[in-house]
């Protein structure tokens, strides 16, 4: 079964205690934190602030994804408001090794996230640091946008670079996941699903957790 993480970026922030607590007794089991900083990607989402607030009611693990320039400036604040994965863009680290040594160091597990456009291989010398990769398949930056299906390919291309090196990092994927496209990528090797707007657009955001689980 794969692990689901529902992407808080799609809760009503008017709200946000009420559907952290829904993600809480739901059969989800991570919840995805998207942090947009205006530059990386063209959109501001949340800061620190938002990310301690939902840490005080969450009782899942906090898998925060960063769409911004100059992570290692923020690492060590984001392990102080309780994340727990921390991943990071490989278009916006120049010395990425250093990065992802540097959230280790933090206490936190190390992902890197891989933009559409971005080769599989260009993990080739890190794989076996990595807790997680994140596979994009949406240009990050907002949440229901229309699956890119690339993202399968590079999903099997993932899981051979894993298989292939003493790895454990497990593959997340992210953008335009509902019930079709999700059971494409578990079927491709992925590992865990991200989904926002079809979670939390849905009827019964809960129930739609427990149908992606089911996957
Ligand atoms: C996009 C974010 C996603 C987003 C996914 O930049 O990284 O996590 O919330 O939203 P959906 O599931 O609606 O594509
Ligand atoms: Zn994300």
């Amino acid at each position: 079964m794969p692990i689901i993480a529902p992407s808080v970026l799609s809760c009503d922030f008017a709200n946000v205690q009420r559907d952290v607590e829904m993600i809480n007794s739901s059969d989800a089991d991570w919840f995805h934190i998207d942090v947009m900083d205006g530059v990386f990607v063209p959109n501001i989402s949340f800061g620190f602030p938002v990310l301690k607030a939902i840490n005080k009611h969450a009782n899942k693990t906090l898998d925060c994804h960063l769409m911004i320039e100059n992570p290692d400036q923020y690492v060590e604040e984001f392990a102080k408001c309780g994340a727990d994965i921390l991943t990071v863009h490989y278009e916006a680290c120049t010395h990425l090794h250093r990065t992802i040594q540097l959230i280790k160091a933090n206490g936190m597990k190390a992902g890197v996230a891989l933009n559409p456009h971005t080769n599989v291989d260009v993990l080739k010398n890190v794989i076996e640091d990595l807790d997680l990769v994140l596979i994009m398949s949406v240009n990050p930056g907002f949440g229901g946008q229309k699956f890119i299906p690339n993202a399968i390919a590079k999903v099997k291309e993932t899981k051979a670079l894993i298989e292939g090196s003493s790895s454990n990092a497990i593959i997340e994927v992210d953008g335009g996941v509902n019930l079709d496209t999700g059971k494409q990528l578990v079927d491709a090797g992925a590992d865990a699903l991200v989904a926002g707007s079809f979670v939390f657009g849905s009827d019964s955001p809960s129930e739609t957790i427990t149908k992606l689980k089911g996957l």
